[in-house]
């Protein structure tokens, strides 16, 4: 197998990588100017483009899955990491042969890129005619306005409080079944490696109710699962005006949870100083939150946690794995983020990520090379001294070690029978069906009478390190 040296690897087959764009679907369009939407980076990114759908939707414009035929094209960007940039840098020279063709055209440029950049990416990238940040949405229709009467138009204002709490987003590559909500945006926790804080802003979070109407709607409209999305979901804390209660994350949790047997509640991002005993009891209290929790490490060595400004050390991750598998068992799927490289990592600091690693035996891993973002604590403070080969080698160690995990924990499933929410026809082939299993795991099965948004019964009887094949044995 070759190992690419930056990617996304290890997660259920069919899940949508991170680093491939999504783009916009065809909406009927008569009368109406057309808007192509393509988003990067991560799931938040990719449901920030569904509200500006929304908001688009209300100024007039109808989205089309086609850049050639869009009056409009919107780059929903990421800042993440070095490659993500040039990633859109490469793109853009391709709109620009476009615009050349059409000058009427419009380029806008949204979400983490943007807002790093914001007016040096009109210096330095000429197609560009409109730059919003990540809490500029609701002005875009104004920026478009402006942009039209041939003025370059820039909102790049972080905001305290917005949320887009009232927006209902338009649903962008939707498979009917699963969805994301997001229930809070920007990050106060300084990770020294991360870009994050810089281009989303401080921490705030979501009115729960607006967050619960939004599930509900979307159980009543046919969905069965949704994604409970935010930077750090354990810090989420709502307070209201006109009440002392706080509502807490596990309170939110068990307010979607309420909404329906049958609708399955996610989560993503964890963060391991946070995630408490509560939110674990609430998730072993109910049967449709999924058994499944992304909790980056980052790295398994407590001097290079000290220096990402993680707030925990090794032996408190490992206590909080320990309690994760005591309230929900061996069965709970755990996955994590790795960065190889860090400034200053040792040889055998490294060992201990992979250490670390085999201590938790991860489900799946999302795991990158070291990418140095101008502007942040790391970029201040120490120097980026890991050369890149060296980087390289230790991501491929990584690598190679969640691989035998993954396949591990995958085998476990084999001869077990795992409840599924099919989501649709497996990309491989017509006649097998595919949903995801509690821990988040992809499993294929011979379609016969059964439909996507229903529950199935699945035996197990054969795995690979992505996926888990077998057989409907009841509903
Ligand atoms: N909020 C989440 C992660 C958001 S970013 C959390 O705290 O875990 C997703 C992942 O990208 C991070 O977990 C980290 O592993 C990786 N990442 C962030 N900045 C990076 C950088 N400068 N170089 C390499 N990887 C990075
Ligand atoms: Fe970045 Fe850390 Fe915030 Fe995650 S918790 S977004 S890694 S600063
Ligand atoms: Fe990228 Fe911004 Fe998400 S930097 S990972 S799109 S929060």
């Amino acid at each position: 197998m070759t190992l690419i040296p930056e990617l996304t690897i290890l997660q259920p087959a069919d899940k949508e990588q991170v680093d491939l764009p999504r783009t916009s679907e065809e909406e009927p369009a008569v009368g109406k100017k057309r808007l192509y939407i393509e988003s990067y980076g991560c799931q938040m990114n990719f449901a920030d483009s569904e509200i500006v759908a929304s908001v688009m939707r209300n100024a007039g414009f109808a989205t089309t899955s086609s850049a050639e035929d869009a009056d409009l094209i919107f780059l929903n960007t990421c800042a993440i990491r070095e490659n993500a940039e040039q990633k859109v840098r490469h793109r853009l020279k391709h709109l620009t042969g476009l615009k050349r063709q059409k000058p009427e055209l419009l380029v806008g440029m949204l979400g983490c890129m943007a807002e790093r950049l914001k007016t040096k990416l009109l210096e330095e990238e000429k197609v560009v005619d409109i730059v919003a940040g990540p809490d500029a949405y609701r002005d875009i229709p104004k920026l478009v306005e402006e942009a039209e009467s041939g003025q370059k138009a820039v909102n790049v204002f972080l905001s305290r409080e917005e949320t887009y709490a009232d927006i209902s987003p338009i649903r962008l590559n939707s498979n009917g079944v699963t969805a994301f909500v997001s229930i809070m945006r920007g990050c106060d926790n300084m990770c020294s490696f991360c870009v994050v804080p810089f281009t989303r802003g401080r921490e705030r979070s979501r009115d729960p109710h607006s967050i619960v109407r939004e599930a509900r709607d979307l159980f009543e409209q046919g969905y069965r699962e949704v994604t409970l999305l935010g930077q750090n979901v354990d810090s989420y804390k709502w307070q209201s005006t006109d009440t002392v209660e706080i509502t807490t994350f596990a309170n939110l949790l068990e307010m979607v949870a309420l909404i329906h047997p049958d609708l399955r509640v996610r989560f993503s991002t964890s963060h391991p100083k946070d995630i408490t005993d509560d939110v674990l009891y609430t998730m072993a209290k109910y049967d449709n939150i999924c058994k499944y929790i992304h909790l980056p490490a980052q790295s398994g060595n407590s001097r290079v946690l000290k220096l990402m400004n993680r707030t925990y050390d090794r032996p408190w991750y490992i206590s909080k794995i320990d309690r994760i598998r005591e309230i929900l068992g061996e069965n709970c799927g755990i996955s994590t983020d790795m960065i190889s490289g860090f400034c200053t990592e040792t040889e055998e600091e490294h060992l201990e990520s992979l250490s670390l690693m085999d201590y938790v035996h991860y489900d799946y891993a999302y795991m990158f090379a070291y990418s140095e973002r101008p502007g942040t604590l790391a970029a201040k403070k120490y120097q980026d001294d890991i050369p890149e080969d060296v980087k390289k080698r230790r991501l491929n160690e990584i690598i190679a070690r969640q691989l035998e995990h993954s396949s591990a924990r995958n085998q476990r499933h084999v001869g077990q029978v795992q409840r599924v929410l099919i989501e649709g026809t497996s990309k491989r082939s017509e006649d097998f069906l595919c949903g995801r299993n509690d821990q988040n795991k992809m499993v294929v099965f011979p379609k016969g009478n059964w439909q996507k948004g229903q529950y199935v019964n699945v035996l197990v009887t054969e795995c690979t390190s992505a996926t888990l094949l077998g057989e409907v044995v009841s509903h």
